[in-house]
């Protein structure tokens, strides 16, 4: 082993680890496993959290005690399921989504898993859903996970929305390494970098970026709590 480290570059090597360390703890809700197989059956891209991320969410969501909780981008309601068993009863998980197909089956999803009265997901365009929730109770926790475009705009936002000391995360901010390039062709990658910039001049959240490899390649999260 010493002799032959093995690559440390190898998505199918990360993936393998993922899968040891998923088998050593592993997760006993079975609705997790169904929402992957309705999404998959249903056509969904397979671009949910995995799960060793999810399971992070749903952490910090009880690190802080979390009883209102926002995300940006349900897709079929994977990472919704991990943040909703987090919350204490009378919690609250709203989630925003752009495709109504997405949301319908998300809704199902939320149901089959009994979280369905915990989670309110609205739809549409997340710009225009957003401003509807300002002068309510405000959030312990957002989770950005939508159109990397308008990362920069969803961070105003969800610090916006926020308590003092409530926590920011921002899913898929490394995009295989793409960010470091200021002239990416993605869009998607651009917006990445827009955010980094926001981030950058950003007084009411102290934050840190994370680089992830796993079952979905190499990632990254930002992670960042409010200030007063
Ligand atoms: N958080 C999910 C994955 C979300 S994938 C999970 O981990 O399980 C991104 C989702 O954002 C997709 O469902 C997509 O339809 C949605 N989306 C894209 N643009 C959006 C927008 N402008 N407003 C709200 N949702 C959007
Ligand atoms: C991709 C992954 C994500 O987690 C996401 O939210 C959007 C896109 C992707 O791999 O393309
Ligand atoms: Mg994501």
């Amino acid at each position: 082993m010493s002799q032959n480290p093995p690559d440390q570059t190898s998505p199918e090597l990360w993936a393998a680890v993922d899968a040891y360390m998923s088998a050593a703890l592993p997760d006993s809700d079975p609705a997790l496993a169904a929402v992957q197989a309705a999404n998959a059956a249903a056509g969904l891209p397979s671009i949910d959290v995995a799960p060793n991320q999810g399971k992070l969410l749903h952490i910090l969501a009880r690190l802080i005690g979390a009883r209102r909780i926002l995300e940006i981008g349900t897709l079929g309601g994977y990472s919704a399921i991990w943040l909703a068993r987090a919350l204490p009863p009378g919690g609250k998980l709203v989630s925003l989504e752009f495709q109504p197909r997405h949301a319908e089956i998300a809704q199902q999803n939320l149901e089959t898993a009994g979280v369905g009265d915990l989670v309110e997901i609205r739809v549409g365009p997340a710009l225009e859903t957003l401003p509807k929730l300002e002068g309510h109770e405000a959030f312990d926790f957002v989770f950005i996970d939508a159109d990397k475009e308008s990362n920069a705009a969803y961070l105003d936002w969800a610090i916006r929305l926020t308590r003092p000391g409530g926590l920011v995360v921002c899913d898929n901010v490394v995009r295989r390494g793409g960010v470091i390039d200021p002239d990416h062709p993605n869009t998607a990658t651009q917006g990445t970098r827009r955010f980094f910039e926001a981030l950058a001049k950003e007084k009411r959240l102290t934050a840190t970026g994370l680089q992830t490899v796993g079952v979905k390649g190499w990632d990254g999260l930002v992670i960042g709590i409010v200030e007063a």
